[in-house]
């Protein structure tokens, strides 16, 4: 008989985990669901009473935690009493690129996935599904099994049962609660059909049935890293074309527009920009790479190396027009930056394109102001803190946080707009022109400001992708 699904638990209360399991509680009010995690501080934030301060930023979130939390929606960081009573356990821990030892700089670091296998494997009782969350290399179902069933000595009287499936979440940032609740698909890895039934189930309650794709475990932990792979090259891809568009006269806004209404191609993820950020597309193409050199696959491997090169290559090509506008040196000079999360609508700023931008200016000798409407001075600072390429003193003494957008672009010599917040698009130029040191460059990496306006209050604009 199909096993009724009653208590769910959630390893890692992190950006997937927490938006993923406060939906499930939403659509599934018979099911208790509870998010556990090893950081005190951030199940502390969870339950926050005032909502508003919960770790993460995302449209609607904050309304749903406010209905279910403490109903059916719990954070805790008691691992053991949670993992013992679910029937369960979705994994959802950070998956990082690994910094030393084999695989340095592109295997993921896979450290706390297996304390989670042990975890499980120490605290389950009875028949457990786990669920693998996190972004994974294909073949990670199969260490996890393993980790589970090596701890099967220790049952005695009751024998447990372990199986595994994936089902990799594909939430963007920013849109996270709307992914979810409205997602393009779900997919489900495994080989047990009563345990894929019963994860579908769950999603039934809100997911149309023809949505819900069931493969291999293999394909969907593989479908996740190339899905990934893919939206990553689509931004490299269009934004080497925005560096030939300056260079001809062509733009880039009208390229995008004319390549994307053909439906082969589509419109969407064709927006040019500052690279991606985020913590999940370097380091899953890094972890496709590090497959396909392990399997052999040169060629695939350096065909996926160069969405990166260009990533990175964006970004240094914005320092260097910065640079060539100011008369060739920013030392002394005051850059305002807005916009420090690596995209609107959240408050991550993992791999975001500010902190390279930043560093860079930094270097130049630049004084940095920067404003983002989410991010709060403490993860501004640990960003910049941990730049190895200048003396902390120096990063120190290099930049301040702002507390609105006056304040940053006032007595500036340039202002860089990074993050693409609906806030930069409105901003009226007519009114901050006084406060600057003229002539006053607009770099605008997301083409968002009103740049006629701009232009008109007396700003000098530069704008990514466009000659004019
Ligand atoms: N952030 C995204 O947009 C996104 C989207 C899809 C998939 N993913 C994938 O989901 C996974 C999680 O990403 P995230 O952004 O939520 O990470 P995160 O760093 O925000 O959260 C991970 C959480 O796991 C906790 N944790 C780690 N080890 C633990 C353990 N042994 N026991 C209990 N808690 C533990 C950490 O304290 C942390 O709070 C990654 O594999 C990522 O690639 C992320």
């Amino acid at each position: 008989m199909q096993k009724k699904i009653r208590n769910i638990c959630c390893i890692g209360a992190g950006y997937v985990g927490g938006p993923t399991m406060a939906v499930i509680a939403k659509y599934c009010e018979d099911i208790q669901v509870n998010v556990v995690d090893i950081s005190i501080e951030r199940i502390k934030e969870w339950n926050n009473p005032d909502t508003s301060k919960i770790p993460i930023y995302e449209p609607g979130l904050s309304e749903i935690i406010e209905s279910v939390r403490g109903k059916n929606l719990h954070f805790s960081t008691d691992l053991e009493e949670n993992i013992s009573s679910a029937d369960m356990i979705f994994i959802s821990v950070n998956t990082p690129t690994k910094t030393k030892g084999k695989g340095s700089g592109k295997a993921s670091d896979l450290k706390w996935v297996e304390a989670s296998a042990r975890q499980i494997a120490k605290f389950s009782k009875g028949q457990t599904i786990v669920v693998e969350k996190s972004t994974l290399p294909v073949k990670t179902a199969q260490t996890i099994k393993e980790i589970l069933e090596s701890y099967k000595y220790l049952d005695t009287n009751s024998p447990r049962t372990f199986e595994v499936l994936s089902n990799p979440e594909f939430l963007a940032e920013g849109s996270a609660i709307n992914d979810l609740e409205n997602p393009d698909r779900v997919l489900i890895g495994g080989n047990c059909k009563k345990a894929i039934t019963c994860l579908e189930e769950i999603y039934l309650n809100w997911v149309s049935k023809e949505k819900i794709i069931k493969t291999n475990l293999w394909s969907s932990e593989l479908s996740k890293l190339t899905a990934n792979a893919f939206l990553s090259q689509r931004i490299s891809s269009i934004n080497s074309i925005s560096a030939l568009c300056e260079a001809t006269g062509a733009d880039i806004k009208e390229v995008s527009k004319a390549v994307g209404m053909d439906r082969r191609i589509g419109n969407k993820f064709l927006n040019s920009g500052p690279g991606f950020g985020g913590s999940c597309f370097k380091k899953d193409i890094l972890n496709l790479i590090y497959i396909c050199d392990h399997y052999g696959l040169k060629e695939t491997s350096s065909y996926w190396e160069k969405v990166i090169e260009i990533n990175d290559w964006q970004q240094k090509r914005i320092i260097d027009v910065v640079l060539d506008k100011l008369f060739g040196t920013i030392t002394g000079k005051t850059i305002a930056i807005l916009g420090f999360a690596f995209k609107a609508n959240t408050n991550d700023t993992r791999e975001s394109p500010a902190i390279k931008i930043c560093e860079e200016l930094i270097i130049e000798g630049a004084k940095l102001k920067i404003f983002d409407p989410k991010v709060n001075e403490i993860d501004i600072e640990n960003c910049l803190y941990q730049l190895k390429s200048s003396p902390k003193s120096v990063i120190q003494s290099s930049f301040e946080v702002s507390n609105s957008i006056s304040n940053a672009i006032s007595d500036c010599d340039g202002i860089i707009v990074v993050t693409d917040w609906i806030q930069f698009s409105e901003i009226n130029w007519v009114n901050h022109i006084a406060s600057v040191r003229l002539p006053c460059w607009i770099f605008d990496t997301r083409s968002i400001i009103n740049s006629k306006l701009a232009k008109e209050s007396g700003f000098k604009i530069w704008t990514l992708g466009s000659s004019s």
